[in-house]
């Protein structure tokens, strides 16, 4: 194969290096282009560009396919867990016993959220958004813990497996915190002897005198939603995070900026505009013939929230996989929810709609994932929130990848200025 590509600038003819990853994909290297040409490769978005080379998770959207570390999500889905996938991720194997072991033990040792960090929570209003409330409690771990975040790339690795293990517990314990202190109920605190997913409905739902605890289905469920949210390559909120990181910014600071870039609803926040928009049709007693004719006039205020996707032209896996879920989950619960009929006749109608299916529009992670958190009793306010627990293991991978890359650049992209040019300075207002 020609490992080579050829450009034709300005009458001249220059050549740039073409690389291939472990999966065929092909790329051009660019790197060299403006200093050898004096031009930039102009790209809005990014939606074409490839700002790394990563190891962990493989994306395939034109044919539906998503591996971490060579692993189907598939597979994961169906045998692994939240914990042990978490280690895959950020480690790139999966743990032996004594490895899985460890890891959970630190996880468990590092849940609690101290005393004066506590406190910081008392100067939000009760109806703070959540997620904002997130991101700063998160960004206030590199003050009350500076060893593990020295803002040295040398230093903050050799601290790595604390800081990740301390980032991914101590997020889940800040959200279940931040739901109770909306709700103006005391705190709970993380018990040492439950796993993962039950310590946090623990922590979210037990009663003074009354520990709530999990039934498996709802615990199972949780798990397999945030093992499906773990890690999807270079979306917003992980660049972001490896942006932040290049700079040699700290783990907790890097996981806070993606915390806020998921937050937006075009992103993570897209769960939260899923359920608005299911409970709008419900309350209209509409079919969601009014949303789908609307969506399909194009304007960015009324798009069909839960499906597209920047990357995918084809199903979603994580949606196939949390549609199934949903079902079974309900129907083991016990519960009807109106809403599952809806989603699941806008479903069937924007897929036999020639606007979505042109556009190759299908449902992402978010369409029915809202549905099953409801059915698990998470407010609506928090969907956003249990999204990021399940990320931070994908961001702390990345973070991760950009430290211990050698001879990284910071990320710092070019731009094309269309702003006004050079003029002099004439002072409206007369200085006296
Ligand atoms: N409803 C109606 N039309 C849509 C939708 C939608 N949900 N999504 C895209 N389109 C149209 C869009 O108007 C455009 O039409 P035209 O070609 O006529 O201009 C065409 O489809 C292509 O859209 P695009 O803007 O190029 O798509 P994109 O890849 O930039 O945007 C997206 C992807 C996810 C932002 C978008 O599909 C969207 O806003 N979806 C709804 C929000 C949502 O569910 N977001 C969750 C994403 S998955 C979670 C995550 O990984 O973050």
């Amino acid at each position: 194969m020609d490992h080579t590509a050829s450009i034709r600038l300005d009458e001249k003819e220059f050549s740039l290096p073409v690389m291939v990853g472990t999966e065929g994909e092909k790329a051009v290297d660019t790197r060299k282009l403006r200093v050898d040409t004096g031009y930039i490769c102009y790209d809005q978005g990014y939606g074409n560009t490839g700002s790394c080379t990563s190891g962990i998770t493989y994306l395939d959207g034109d044919n539906g396919i998503l591996r971490h570390r060579g692993i189907p999500i598939e597979q994961l889905a169906e045998s692994s867990d939240f914990v042990e996938t978490a280690y895959l991720v950020i480690y790139g194997e999966l743990p032996n016993a004594a490895k899985r072991k460890e890891f959970g033990m630190k996880l468990r040792q590092n849940a609690a959220i101290e005393m004066q960090m506590q406190r910081i929570f008392e100067g939000y209003p009760r109806d703070a958004p959540p997620m904002a409330m997130l991101s700063s409690i998160v960004a206030s771990l590199a003050a009350h813990y500076p060893d593990l975040a020295t803002n040295s790339f040398e230093r903050d690795l050799a601290n790595f497996d604390l800081a990740a293990a301390m980032a991914i517990s101590k997020v889940r314990t800040i959200a279940a915190m931040i739901y109770r202190y909306q709700k103006g109920l005391p705190y709970v605190f993380p018990k040492q002897d439950l796993p993962f997913c039950d310590n946090f409905l623990h922590m979210m739902f037990s009663e003074p005198y009354q520990d709530y605890v999990a039934v498996p289905e709802v615990a199972r469920a949780l798990n397999l939603l945030l093992l499906l949210h773990v890690d999807h390559e270079q979306n917003c909120s992980t660049s972001t995070v490896r942006t932040v990181g290049s700079s040699a910014s700290n783990l907790f600071t890097s996981i806070s900026a993606g915390i806020c870039a998921l937050s937006g609803p075009l992103h993570g926040g897209a769960n939260v505009s899923v359920m608005q928009m299911l409970h709008a049709i419900h309350a209209e007693g509409d079919d969601g013939t009014r949303f789908i004719a609307a969506a399909k006039l194009g304007s960015k205020d009324s798009r069909l929230m839960g499906f597209g996707h920047p990357v995918y032209r084809n199903f979603d896996p994580r949606a196939k996989i949390i549609g199934k879920a949903c079902e079974s989950v309900l129907q083991k619960l016990g519960i009807k929810d109106p809403l599952l009929d809806i989603a699941k006749r806008l479903e069937e109608a924007a897929l036999k709609d020639d606007y979505f299916l042109s556009r190759k529009l299908y449902p992402n992670v978010d369409f029915y994932s809202g549905i099953i958190m409801r059915a698990l009793g998470i407010p609506t306010s928090m969907f956003t929130v249990i999204f990021a627990i399940g990320r931070t293991p994908g961001w702390i991978a990345n973070w991760h990848e950009v430290a211990a890359t050698p001879k990284g650049r910071i990320y710092r992209p070019r731009q094309v200025y269309i702003g006004p040019v050079k003029r002099d300075y004439v002072p409206i207002v007369q200085r006296v």
